[in-house]
This record gives structure tokens, C-alpha cells and sequence, in this order.
């Protein structure tokens, strides 16, 4: 029988949410943004130590952005680009995206979201293959713990159960990988290199398993994001690599979150020495203030595409927003702010306090595993134990520091006991240090509801 449900006070589905909850608790509406601060409708200024979802690289009111949107929006709102259609302002973007890119990458698609972009890539992978007469690899490598997105396909590559068996997805052709996360992966005899070999020996023995020539390709971000900012390993890409091109599988490189100066270098495949063949990027592209996302990819890659559309007639894939104006125009200007305002060298500077402040805080009893990169961040919270027991508290202790944060106008998130940190790039060192003033308050207060 239907269970009913009292009214909802609101139409909106919310993404990622407690639906349930919902319906009890009011949460802050977004009215402004200046800079790192968010403000809501009772005019409280909340720093934004999340970048939103880790896209609003360059802050709220970055007026560049709002200018060159609103130029396109006046000069062109729309046009496709299908049947080798352009305009200027995609033209522009795709050049200066091969420009800056890595140095194999040749040719870029477009689309709007980080999940599109994974998409599009396993697509481009899979034709790639076929222009090669080797159809039977449909396989994808991914982590555990990896999140890649939420339409159909890019909820299946995340290594999440909760992104697949919610909504009876089913797993089909992808195979899963240990998360390379050495803090809580690694056995207690292994130091970083012992446990980056395992992890490399184990992924090859999963492709012999699987049968190299069902396998196209891997998907892995530089650094895990959603899972909780896991650094890789030493050596742990560099033999992985080794390991994908023997037998021939395609390494597609998830840039949605590292991509655009996040690690302190243009793309995390930078940092981290990676060369990708197939390369995606979304969020940052344009500091989330358009839908924007794309896919770059080699000349190895995009010679495969073509030799495929002269046997068929046609590269059968695309969406009405693949190459949108505005999102291009806005794009464009968003790289040419990094590059003017020397973004990429502000945020090396800047992640030295950023990185002192984050492992100040393991001087509070209860954050663990501290780490980071550029300017993104997370610390584990190790669980207090109850008055009455001696069973750490599991439940939900990363959401009630997320609350008391927010109690301090401070946004952060929580992944389970894992609390992460991206603040925008434009972050100055006084504000980098209000935020810490901020979460070790937050901090305090939490560790008080254990006491
Ligand atoms: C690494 C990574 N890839 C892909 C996505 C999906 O992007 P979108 O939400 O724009 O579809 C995300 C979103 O957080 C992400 O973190």
C-alpha cells in the first residue's frame, strides 16, 4: 500500500539531499556573493570554504565574467555547432584550451556538465577502439570511492553503492580498483611505494583477469575529490601508466574538479605527471557561472574518431549545448583571469599557510590524516567515544561539524567522517586565516556535544 506523505513545503527536488529531513529543517537561501562570502536572505555572510561544489574558482563577483556573459548574451545568445556549424566565441575557446593544455592534446568537444564530459569521454573511448577494429573493449577501470557524476553511466563509474543501488542502476562492463588512499588502504607494514606497487600489480593482475582485450580504457581523477581529497601515492600514476599502455587501454584523466589552477598547476595532470589521452574538465572552466564543461583528447584519439566518421558518414554523438556561446565567452575570460591575474602562482603562494593552518588543527584531539594540495583540503575526524561506552560515535559526526560550521558562517563539507576543504582561488591570507579561526570554534563546539 502507498505510504502518504505529509505536504512538502517546497516544489524543489534537491539534489543530493535527505528529502525527508528537508521537511523539517530550513536551510540558508542564497541571496548574494561577494568574493569568497556567500550571503543569505537574513543578510549573514557565510565564508565559503567549498567554492559552492569546488567550481566558483574566482569568487561571486568577479565582474569580468558577468561583462563577457552579458556581451555574448547581446551579441549571440545561441547557435549550434552540429554539422561543423561555429562561432566565434567556441572557435577562440577551443584554440586557447589546446594552447594551455597538455602538450599531446590536439582536438577538444564540448558540454555542459562534468558528467556529460565522462560520458562523452567513455563514448569517444569505445569509438575509438572500433576505428581500430577492436569492438570487444567495452570494459572501463575506475576507483572505489570515485565519483565522476550522476547521469547513468557516470553514476556507474563512481565507486560509490550509493550512486548505483538507489536507483536500481545496474553495473555493467565497469570493474573497480582499490582507492590509492594510503592513510586508509595501505597494510601496516607498507610505506607509500610498497603500497603503490600492490595497487599497480593488483590493477594488472585485474586486467589479465579480465582479459586485456575487453578493457578500453581507465577513468581516475588526479586527486580524489568527492572521496575524501585522496592524494595519490609516489609513484602510484607513474606505474600505472606503464601498466594501461601495455595493454593498450586508454587513460581518461577526470579534471572536473583539479582542472583550472585547484593543485597550483593549470590541470592536475600537471602536478601529478600524467599524460591522459582523453582528458575532462568542467566546474572551473568557467568558475561554474555558465554550464561549461568539455573533453580533450589526442591526436591518436581524434584520428581514430575521424577514420570512424568517414566508415559511417558521421560522429554520432552531441548535445544541443555542445559548444554554447556564452558558456564559451565566459570560459575564455575565466582562463584569461587566471592567466593576467597570475592565479596559478597565487595559489602556490597562498596553499603554504593554507596547508600550516589545515595541519594546525591535528593539534585538536580529533582530526586525523590531515592533507592537501593547491587549495584543496581534509582532515578525517576521529570519532569520540560516548560517555557510557566505549564505541566510537559513527553516525553522522562529519554532517554535525558541517552544522556547526554553519553556526560560524562557515561552509564546509563532509564526506561520512571527512571533512574537505576548497575554498576559491582568489582566497587571501587573512581570510585563509578567518576560516581556521572559524573551523577550530566549530571544532570546539562539536567536541563539546561528545563531552
Ligand atoms: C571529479 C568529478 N567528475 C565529475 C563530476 C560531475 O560533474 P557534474 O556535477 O557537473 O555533472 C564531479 C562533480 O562533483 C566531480 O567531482
Amino acid at each position: 500500500m502507498d505510504h502518504e506523505l505529509e505536504e512538502i513545503p517546497h516544489p524543489q527536488i534537491h539534489p543530493f539531499s535527505d528529502l525527508h529531513s528537508l521537511r523539517e529543517e530550513t536551510r540558508p537561501i542564497i541571496e548574494r556573493g561577494e568574493g569568497i562570502y556567500l550571503i543569505d536572505t537574513s543578510g549573514t555572510r557565510y565564508l565559503d570554504a567549498m567554492s559552492s561544489l569546488w567550481c566558483v574558482t574566482l569568487g561571486y563577483s568577479q565582474p569580468r565574467l558577468v561583462k563577457a556573459a552579458k556581451k555574448q548574451l547581446s551579441d549571440l545568445p545561441y547557435s549550434h555547432s552540429f554539422r561543423g556549424r561555429s562561432t566565434p566565441s567556441v572557435n577562440k575557446l577551443a584554440e586557447k584550451l589546446i594552447d594551455i593544455a597538455p602538450k599531446q592534446i590536439t582536438n577538444v568537444f564540448f558540454a555542459s556538465s562534468g558528467s556529460e564530459a565522462n560520458e562523452s569521454a567513455i563514448k569517444i573511448a569505445w569509438s575509438f577502439h572500433r576505428s581500430k577494429g577492436e569492438q570487444t573493449r567495452r570494459k572501463i577501470l575506475s576507483h572505489q570511492k570515485s565519483y565522476h557524476g550522476s547521469a547513468i553511466f557516470s553514476a556507474l563509474l563512481s565507486g560509490s553503492a550509493l550512486m548505483h543501488e538507489h536507483q536500481n542502476c545496474e553495473l555493467t562492463d565497469i570493474i573497480f580498483t582499490t582507492t590509492p588512499d594510503f592513510h586508509n588502504e595501505a597494510l601496516s607494514e607498507e610505506n607509500e611505494e610498497d603500497f603503490s606497487n600492490r595497487l599497480v600489480t593488483e590493477l594488472e593482475n585485474l586486467i589479465l583477469r579480465e582479459r586485456p582485450e575487453t578493457v578500453a580504457a581507465f577513468i581516475a581523477e588526479p586527486v580524489m575529490g568527492v572521496g575524501g581529497v585522496i592524494i595519490p601515492p609516489k609513484n602510484y600514476f607513474k606505474n600505472i601508466q606503464k601498466v594501461l599502455s601495455r595493454y593498450g587501454i586508454l587513460f581518461i584523466v577526470d579534471e572536473v574538479i583539479c582542472g583550472f589552477g585547484r593543485t597550483g598547476n593549470m590541470f592536475g595532470s600537471q602536478t601529478f605527471n600524467l599524460t591522459p589521452d582523453i582528458m575532462t574538465v568542467a566546474k572551473g572552466l568557467s568558475s561554474a557561472y555558465f554550464p561549461m564543461s568539455a573533453v580533450l583528447i589526442t591526436k591518436k584519439v581524434n584520428d581514430g574518431l575521424t577514420m570512424l566518421s568517414e566508415q559511417t558518414g558521421l560522429f554520432s554523438h552531441g548535445f544541443t549545448s555542445s559548444g554554447h556561446p556564452v558558456g564559451a565567452a565566459v570560459a575564455m575570460e575565466t582562463i584569461k583571469i587566471i592567466e593576467e591575474d597570475r592565479i596559478l602562482d597565487h595559489v602556490k603562494a597562498v596553499s603554504n599557510l593554507f596547508k600550516l593552518k589545515l595541519h594546525g588543527l591535528s593539534g585538536t584531539a580529533s582530526v586525523l590524516n590531515v592533507r592537501s594540495v593547491g587549495l584543496m583540503g581534509a582532515f578525517d575526524l576521529e570519532l569520540p567515544k560516548t560517555r557510557h561506552s566505549n564505541l566510537p560515535i559513527i553516525n553522522q559526526a562529519g554532517n554535525k561539524l558541517m552544522n556547526m560550521a554553519q553556526k560560524h558562517s562557515l561552509f564546509i563539507r563532509a564526506v561520512g567522517d571527512t571533512i574537505i576543504l576548497a575554498p576559491p582561488l582568489i582566497i587571501s591570507e587573512s581570510e585563509i586565516n578567518i576560516l581556521f579561526e572559524r573551523l577550530s570554534d566549530a571544532i570546539c563546539d562539536w567536541q563539546k556535544c561528545y563531552s
